[in-house]
């Protein structure tokens, strides 16, 4: 039987934590037999905001060995780096030419992207590739004609731009692109150990995240100072940094664990000791065996090399393709 495309793609940006492993690598492991998959590591998108040259060659490297490390496999899906596909650009060019300047004004994230840099001072630059960016969004997605596209609320409305391009590009060229859809999936939403209020997010600082490949005694030191409630009070509605542990332990799939502490949570007799150690365990466990494969690809930058160049070309022959037909459609020389 035919598998249905999936695509999705993530910018290099440093470390990954357990908030995107289970907000989103997680499930692209999980889907990678049920469907034909495409992911990409997106070092062009990083290239729209403030960036330093030398550390963004080193942290595609790295996020490319990273996602192996947790589990996506160059036999099964097709792996890339956005720059090493060039058909991403020649078709963001293509699709910009059938993209209005308000729909690209009116999508938020531009707008946040640009208020943040706004609110960095007077000699904010906001470049012309921070405002384009959905369309080389819109590329990544088309250029393997992908059918649904794995993604978290943040991104609804890029993905709804990619589908109005298909739309407008099959309108005037002829019927070429699948609309992409969204795929949603259950994820757990984390937040920070240090102020349960907020997301856990790197930026907002070390303390407040684990990093999917952290070693076991720093795992153990974050989460026995997580932020929790003075304890005791049954009844009311369950404190945000308590209800965060639980979340971690559900997350790592430690169910029994999970009904045993719920129950003493509430009889009111739950030790907050006790949620912390298992949640440190449960996610030791967990990242353990992720971290040893990560440190054995470390020791290995030429196969790592190999493996991009090899997954990259995969990528290629298949946009080419696409490109090939897109050239003839719209009227470029063949
Ligand atoms: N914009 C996405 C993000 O910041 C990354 C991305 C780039 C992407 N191209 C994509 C996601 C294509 C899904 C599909 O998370």
């Amino acid at each position: 039987m035919h598998k249905k495309r999936v695509l999705s793609c993530i910018q290099p940006t440093g470390e990954i934590h357990i908030g995107n492993y289970f907000g989103a690598v997680r499930n692209w492991v999980t889907i990678q037999d049920q469907y034909s998959c495409v992911y990409g590591v997106v070092d062009l998108h990083a290239m729209t905001m403030p960036y330093s040259s030398k550390e963004l060659r080193q942290n595609t490297l790295n996020m490319f060995a990273d996602l192996i490390a947790a589990g996506l496999d160059p036999e099964k899906s097709i792996l890339f780096i956005q720059s090493m596909v060039p058909q991403h650009t020649e078709l963001t060019w293509i699709f910009s030419c059938v993209t209005s300047f308000g729909e690209l004004s009116r999508m938020t994230q531009f707008k946040d992207k640009s208020d943040l840099l706004e609110s960095g001072g007077k000699n904010a630059f906001i470049s012309a590739g921070l405002f384009t960016y959905p369309v080389l969004q819109a590329a990544d997605i088309l250029i393997y004609k992908a059918d649904f596209v794995p993604v978290g609320k943040d991104q609804e409305q890029h993905l709804e731009l990619s589908r109005n391009i298909a739309v407008r590009f099959n309108n005037q060229f002829g019927d070429y692109f699948p609309e992409p859809k969204p795929l949603y999936t259950e994820v757990p939403k984390l937040m920070s150990l240090a102020d349960p209020e907020k997301k856990m997010s790197k930026s907002l600082g070390d303390k407040h995240y684990i990093g999917l490949f952290e070693k076991e005694e720093s795992i153990r030191k974050k989460v026995k100072s997580a932020v929790t409630d003075t304890g005791g009070q049954t009844g009311e509605a369950m404190s945000p940094g308590v209800s965060n542990l639980f979340a971690i332990i559900r997350a790592c799939e430690k169910m029994k664990e999970y009904n045993a502490l719920m129950q003493d949570y509430e009889k009111g007799i739950l030790k907050y000791k006790d949620l912390k150690e298992v949640t440190a365990d449960a996610l030791v466990d967990l990242t353990g065996p992720l971290r040893k494969r990560r440190e054995e690809l470390r020791r290995d930058p030429e196969q790592i090399m190999q493996l991009v160049v090899r997954s990259s070309e995969k990528a290629r022959d298949f946009a080419e393709k696409t490109l090939n037909d897109v050239r003839g459609l719209t009227g470029l020389i063949v």
